[in-house]
């Protein structure tokens, strides 16, 4: 069974407040890209996985084989597989692509396996695998609240072209948390301002908080959302915690010769769309 394996790209993030657990409450909207990371599942008499990039680990910590082990355990299944991923999306990224990969391994198991596992204990799984597994469940736009886990459909269609962009730099979402300051005062309402679809709005009001501390740790990647806007973007912003940046722009041609520019410029283009 193959699997194509979407990334993400947040429009807005808010970090509200930190909480007792460590975690912090957040509000975003979580839009889902597609092509990603390539997911390879067969079934097989135990559990093992290969992966294309050889610095990845592909034991019990890799988070596909934590999804698997975690199906395993709840549903008691006897049943195993081999797990093959071809990693695309760079890590330390904001783009979600480790977590991508967990969510449609279960999912993906869950039909290879023909269990009839109810969404809700999928997304309790998912959720105890990392804030954002839950969203790459259904993959729709939605409104992302709590840690992140907690979701709301939004009926929203982007219209734009899309580039994203991986500079030299790679971000852990650990350090990021730690670099910011919450702020639950006067926050825009976020699902207005994407639904508006307004890229003046979207400059002036669509903030994702991760932006000015990391860009002010890693200024390359500053020097690469100027880069993106220059080629006439009219949104340009940091996804999740960082270190990738995406463009969004009105018209086809200034994204692809955005796009061309930064394949030129030593800049990893991760898609356009
Ligand atoms: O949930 P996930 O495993 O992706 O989180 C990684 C780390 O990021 C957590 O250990 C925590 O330090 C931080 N985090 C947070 N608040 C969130 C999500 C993540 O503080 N809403």
């Amino acid at each position: 069974m193959k699997i194509a394996v979407p990334y993400k790209i947040n429009l807005g993030l808010h970090i509200l407040r930190k909480r007792n657990d460590g975690y912090h409450d957040l509000e975003t909207v979580f839009l889902a890209v597609p092509d990603g990371d390539e997911l390879v599942l067969e079934e097989a008499d135990s559990l093992s996985m290969t992966c294309s990039d050889a610095s990845l680990p592909t034991d019990a910590t890799n988070l596909c084989m934590k999804a698997a082990l975690a199906l395993q355990a709840v549903t008691q299944t006897t049943k195993g597989a081999k797990i093959h991923l071809e990693k695309r999306v760079p890590f330390g990224a904001g783009l979600g692509g480790g977590s991508a990969d967990a969510a449609l391994v279960l999912k993906g198991l869950c039909e290879l396996w023909q269990l009839e596992t109810s969404p809700e204990t999928l997304f309790h799984i998912a959720a105890s695998l990392g804030s954002d597994v839950p969203f790459f469940l259904d993959a729709t736009p939605q409104f992302g609240y709590g840690r992140g886990e907690l979701l709301q459909p939004l009926d929203y269609a982007f219209p734009f072209h899309l580039v994203v962009a991986m500079p030299n730099a790679f971000v852990s979402t650990a350090e990021a948390y730690r670099a910011i300051t919450p702020n639950d005062q006067n926050r825009a309402n976020l699902c207005k301002l994407v639904l508006s679809n307004d890229l003046a709005r979207w400059r002036n009001e669509l903030v994702n908080d991760f932006e000015a501390p990391i860009m002010a740790l890693y200024p390359e990647i500053m020097t690469l959302k100027q880069q993106i806007l220059d080629f006439g973007a009219g949104y340009a912003a940091m996804s999740g915690s960082g270190a990738a940046v995406f463009g969004v722009f009105e018209d086809a041609e200034h994204a692809t010769n955005a796009k061309r520019w930064l394949s030129g410029n030593a800049v990893r283009v991760v898609g356009e769309h």
